[in-house]
């Protein structure tokens, strides 16, 4: 039997930082070997908020080879571009024509985002899903593993797809085909070390809200040493008026492999005094092996460069193949 495919993306703003890790690269590397895989950088998504030109390229380079250093693995998984692929953009226009515009006015993240942004509202940020939609239908995955926050987003692909369906196609031969999110419990929602019940996230000013993947040992130590704790000694994960418990001690178990039982006894007396190097000595521990490889993939001049062509090449045959079939069923002529 065929394997169930795969795919997911990051945005190559900035940095990834450990809630991009624990609540997506990670899900990715851990059941890579049961599927056959496709991961991107989207590119695309990332010009929705101001950005900078100079770093763009560099910053998309950057997230390719850490999804190398955190573990996928090339036998298994296809790397890629978003924008090396027109595809996508074309069929997001062909799905913008049959997508009411209220079903993205009531996106939680675009709400959230205008409120940011302010007087900057773009279009793309709008139609920021319906890219993620042609993003994933393009490759017919079974499965799209991100973290909590992109559940409504894959919910809208799912509508659109029974909407083009409905439009485009018959019961018995739908053209498009229905994935389903993959969200793990642990980790879905990594907290930012400045508070407790905001999400860590690549756009938060301030640099002491996140551990980055790429900070250096001396930069973890200081970041942990100056988060956000209470003034309550013992520590547990489930009290729910204290965010920041649940949020350092679910770290801990995860970077140290240990369950949740052992972690909750191991600290049920701690004081922060000993939790905090405890933490940062696993951290800097579970990043190391991340940083060594993303050098070496660096270092290696025009392995990355190849890596991303093959995937190119890859990516590219299925995506025109699903972008075929959406425009022969809509209607339009094929060129000769
Ligand atoms: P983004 O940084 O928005 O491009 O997100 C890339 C991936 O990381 C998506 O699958 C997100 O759901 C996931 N992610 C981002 N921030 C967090 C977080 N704080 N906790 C868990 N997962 C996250
Ligand atoms: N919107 C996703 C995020 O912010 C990134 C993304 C874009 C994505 N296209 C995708 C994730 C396709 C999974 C599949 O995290």
């Amino acid at each position: 039997m065929a394997k169930q495919r795969v795919l997911s993306g990051v945005q190559p703003t900035g940095n990834l930082h450990l809630g991009n890790y624990l609540g997506a690269i990670r899900n990715w590397v851990d059941g890579q070997n049961q599927y056959d895989n496709y991961f991107c950088v989207v590119d695309l998504h990332a010009i929705t908020a101001p950005h900078n030109p100079a770093t763009l390229a560099s910053d998309t380079y950057t997230i390719a080879a850490l999804y190398l250093a955190c573990g996928i693995d090339l036998q298994h998984s296809t790397i890629f571009i978003q924008s090396h692929i027109p595809a996508h953009a074309e069929l997001t226009w062909l799905f913008n024509c049959i997508t009411p515009i209220n079903w993205l006015e009531d996106m939680i993240q675009f709400k959230e985002k205008a409120i940011k942004q302010g007087q900057n509202v773009n279009t793309g940020l709008l139609d920021y899903p319906v890219l993620m939609a042609a993003d994933i239908l393009l490759y017919e995955p079974d499965k799209v593993p991100v973290g909590e926050d992109q559940k409504q987003h894959i919910e809208l692909t799912r509508d659109i797809v029974d909407r083009f369906n409905h439009l485009f196609a018959t019961p018995k031969e739908p053209v498009l085909k229905s994935p389903d999110a993959l969200i793990r419990k642990d980790g879905a929602r990594v907290m930012s070390l400045t508070d407790g019940t905001k999400k860590m996230s690549k756009s938060d000013p301030s640099e002491q809200s996140r551990i980055n993947l790429l900070d250096t040992p001396d930069e973890i130590a200081k970041k942990i040493k100056r988060c956000k704790t209470d003034p309550i000694r013992g520590l547990t994960f489930d009290d729910p008026d204290r965010p920041e418990a649940r949020n350092l001690l679910t770290l801990y178990m995860i970077l140290s492999g240990k369950t949740k039982e052992e972690v909750s006894a191991e600290c049920a007396d701690m004081g922060w005094g000993q939790f905090k190097p405890l933490l940062t000595e696993t951290t800097i521990q579970a990043l190391q092996p991340i940083r060594q490889k993303y050098k070496e993939v660096m270092d290696e001049k025009g392995y990355l460069e190849n890596i991303l062509k093959e995937g190119r090449e890859k990516a590219a045959e299925v995506a025109n193949a699903t972008l075929t079939k959406v425009k022969k069923a809509m209607g339009y002529s094929l060129p000769v």
